[in-house]
């Protein structure tokens, strides 16, 4: 099988500024490369600006520049977004540039040779938005049916193609290839619309009209249509360019496309490569769109998402996976901010981010940071794998069929169960059995720690097999959780198999991948515009009723551990909480060592009136759950917020609190759902970031 492949973006405007629509087609493309060459194709991408035509020129006119210098100045837009957004593409095309030009208007001369282009003089309804004829039949309300507006009556010269005798011969080819349109209902679509007359293409333009364009080589009077120039650049751009021994690039495999611009690919530019008799691409791929608030992005619209703003502040791995896995290529998918934070909270800052750091802390903290190897494989272990496997299968199954949400769930999924399996392994525990096992007994020691590096070698793992699959969609922050998990190499075929990882590999020390982020709108919360006083003076009432409003419950660092000297279940702790370190007393002996509870966060009620407890005086209780089938109990971990973080339920205010009691807390009934922290029905959250908890289903919370 020839493992090539060669992918083309469309070629942006060269008078726009790229928008967060624009950045999704690239990135598409950008991943479905990265992937393959993560399963050994060779691969060619290939994208770029359109800089000739109507729009060009005027916008060059209205700032006093040539053509030239405006589209050398705005190119550039697109080449730094590219950079930034970490694209790795072969060739940037600009259709200025002299390869392509020469390719244009020799293809023009075949075609005319060919008899394939005629002149004629034709009368039509022009529009300069759309810089196209439209017939009589086509307008609505006698207006641009695209852009709605205002059409001109022209009657001139101009030379066409003849488009109409490949009518019957497109269809033909797209029944035959079903998979030659994706997804199929666009398919559907264009063979709609070919159940039409077809009519000849005009493909020029009189230079009295415009300027800008590409000179026919047969009439100098004429410029090229700037789309029969554009379209040739995926021909242009890999004019010798061969790959996978020796093949030519051209045909490409995949056009990526937004939908706006499917007849163009899959009608025009098909019967142009079959009127010079070249072989047609192998798919073109159209995908939705991106809205806000349920309407096209569009500068027109004066409604973009920059992603230069995502980027700066959240990291540009971010930004990749959002895009990524929140639209169902072919289908639309709405930007807002919310679910932005939800979506990088949820995957990458609670499920993958959480479980490389938890693998990799422990090994740092109890095998100085090298990560051991596991000499056999328990049933669970065994499950884990195989899942693995399976998981890894259908990610790749999914990505060769372009379905990358899809595919990026599937691992997401496999992310999560790593995270049950260490719930339910539990090695902390492990390392507390072996700690207070008995000495004199080697072989149940050695049982335990054969125990414990089992665990942590199938965590990470299947870790490491996660990040391998997610490396062409967030590379930095893979190339950095694989060096935390022990896999140095920049990711290959090789590495996609469970079992790369050889015991004793050191791994790099913990970094967090991906913080916890909030919502703009969330930071100086205020009440939401139009809530009156009588409203906001109710709400208040409900508010000061609600048994929840009296606790202040706060994040904390554990700053010291040390054992109680006169109780043998409790510890005392120095944390540091909103204002002050504080001392409390917690129950924790039997379920943490020291070592695992130094610098860790926790979240503290902190208003709970003080108690002496075997003489120390204890300020606060530490939040657990009790996992109610296991007994197993485990601290209620904030993420990445940070310490002194006030926390609530809903959208009860936080302020200042009373003292308050344990009854105060236990009236609550807080338990563990879905992985939340839950009270009613509201959970536990800062800024619409929910706490999350490992603990199963149940687990009370106190
Ligand atoms: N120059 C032509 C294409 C010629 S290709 C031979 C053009 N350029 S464009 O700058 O308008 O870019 C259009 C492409 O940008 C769309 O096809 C789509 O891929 C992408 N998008 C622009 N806005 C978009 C959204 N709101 N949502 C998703 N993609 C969008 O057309």
């Amino acid at each position: 099988m020839s493992k090539r492949l060669y992918v083309t973006t469309p070629i942006y405007y060269a008078n726009d500024k790229p928008h967060i629509g624009h950045a999704y087609t690239t990135l598409l493309a950008d991943v479905i490369c990265r992937f393959h060459r993560l399963l050994g194709y060779q691969t060619w991408f290939l994208t770029g600006t359109d800089e000739h035509g109507q729009k060009v020129q005027q916008a060059a006119q209205k700032r006093n520049i040539s053509a030239q210098e405006h589209v050398d100045e705005y190119h550039l837009r697109f080449k730094e977004m590219w950079q930034t957004l970490g694209i790795e593409y072969n060739r940037f095309i600009r259709t200025t540039d002299a390869d392509h030009i020469q390719h244009v208007q020799s293809a023009l001369q075949e075609l005319y040779d060919k008899g394939e282009i005629y002149a004629e003089k034709y009368a039509g309804w022009y529009s300069v938005g759309e810089e196209r004829f439209f017939s009589a039949d086509e307008l609505i309300d006698g207006k641009d049916p695209i852009s709605g507006r205002a059409v001109d009556w022209l009657e001139e010269k101009n030379y066409f193609f003849k488009m109409s005798r490949y009518q019957e011969q497109l269809i033909r080819h797209i029944e035959e290839h079903p998979d030659f349109i994706l997804p199929a209902f666009r398919k559907n679509e264009v063979l709609g619309f070919l159940r039409q007359p077809l009519q000849d293409l005009c493909i020029s333009r009189p230079k009295s009209r415009l300027e800008w364009g590409i000179p026919l080589p047969f009439d100098n009077e004429f410029v090229t249509y700037v789309w029969f120039d554009a379209l040739l650049n995926y021909e242009s751009g890999v004019q010798g360019i061969e790959l996978w021994a020796g093949e030519p690039a051209w045909p490409a495999d995949y056009h990526i496309i937004g939908k706006d611009i499917l007849t163009t690919h899959a009608v025009y530019w098909p019967t142009m490569l079959l009127g010079m008799g070249r072989p047609l691409p192998r798919h073109i791929l159209a995908h939705g769109w991106w809205l806000l608030k349920d309407s096209k992005m569009s500068k027109s619209e004066g409604n973009v998402v920059n992603p230069l703003d995502y980027i700066a502040e959240h990291g540009v791995d971010t930004v990749r996976y959002f895009l990524l896995r929140e639209m169902v290529v072919g289908q639309d998918a709405s930007f807002s901010d919310e679910l932005f934070v939800r979506r990088i909270n949820t995957d990458l800052a609670n499920d993958l981010g959480n479980a490389i750091n938890r693998v990799n802390k422990f090994v740092h903290s109890h095998f100085d940071g090298r990560l051991p190897e596991a000499d056999h494989l328990g049933a669970d272990e065994e499950n884990l794998l195989q899942l693995a496997e399976q998981s890894t299968q259908k990610a790749i199954q999914e990505i060769r069929a372009i379905r990358i949400s899809v595919a990026l769930e599937e691992v997401m999924s496999l992310v999560r169960a790593t995270n049950k399996y260490i719930d339910k392994r539990a090695p902390w525990q492990i390392a507390r059995q072996i700690q207070s096992a008995d000495p004199a007994d080697q072989a149940s020691r050695s049982e335990l720690q054969r125990d414990l590096a089992m665990v942590l070698y199938t965590s990470a793992e299947t870790l490491r097999l996660t990040l391998c699959l997610l490396s062409a969609v967030i590379p930095q922050a893979a190339r950095k959780g694989l060096a935390m998990l022990g896999q140095k190499e920049v990711v290959d075929q090789s590495h996609l198999e469970w079992g790369y990882l050889a015991g004793g590999e050191a791994l790099a020390p913990g970094e967090p991948l991906f913080p916890r982020i909030e919502n703009p709108a969330d930071r100086g919360q205020k009440p939401s515009a139009g809530e009156g006083d009588a409203a906001k003076s109710q709400k208040a009432g409900q508010e000061a009723n609600d048994p929840a409003s009296k606790l202040e419950l706060v994040v904390v660092e554990i700053l010291s551990v040390t054992e109680h000297p006169e109780a043998e279940a409790l510890y005392v702790l120095r944390l540091q909480d909103h204002t002050a370190q504080r001392t409390v007393c917690a129950g924790l002996r039997q379920h943490y060592q020291p070592g695992e509870l130094l610098h860790r966060k926790a979240v503290l009620f902190a208003n709970l009136k003080p108690a002496r407890l075997r003489g120390i005086e204890s300020n606060g209780m530490l939040l657990a759950a009790t996992d109610q089938k296991t007994g197993q109990v485990a601290l209620i971990d904030p993420g990445s917020l940070a310490s002194g973080t006030l926390l609530s339920f809903g959208d009860l205010p936080v302020e200042p609190k009373k003292k308050a009691g344990l009854k105060d807390f236990e009236k609550l009934g807080l338990h563990v759902q879905g992985g939340q922290i839950v009270y009613g029905d509201t959970v536990l959250q800062h800024k619409g970031i929910p706490v999350r908890s490992d603990a199963s289903d149940g687990s009370i919370v106190k």
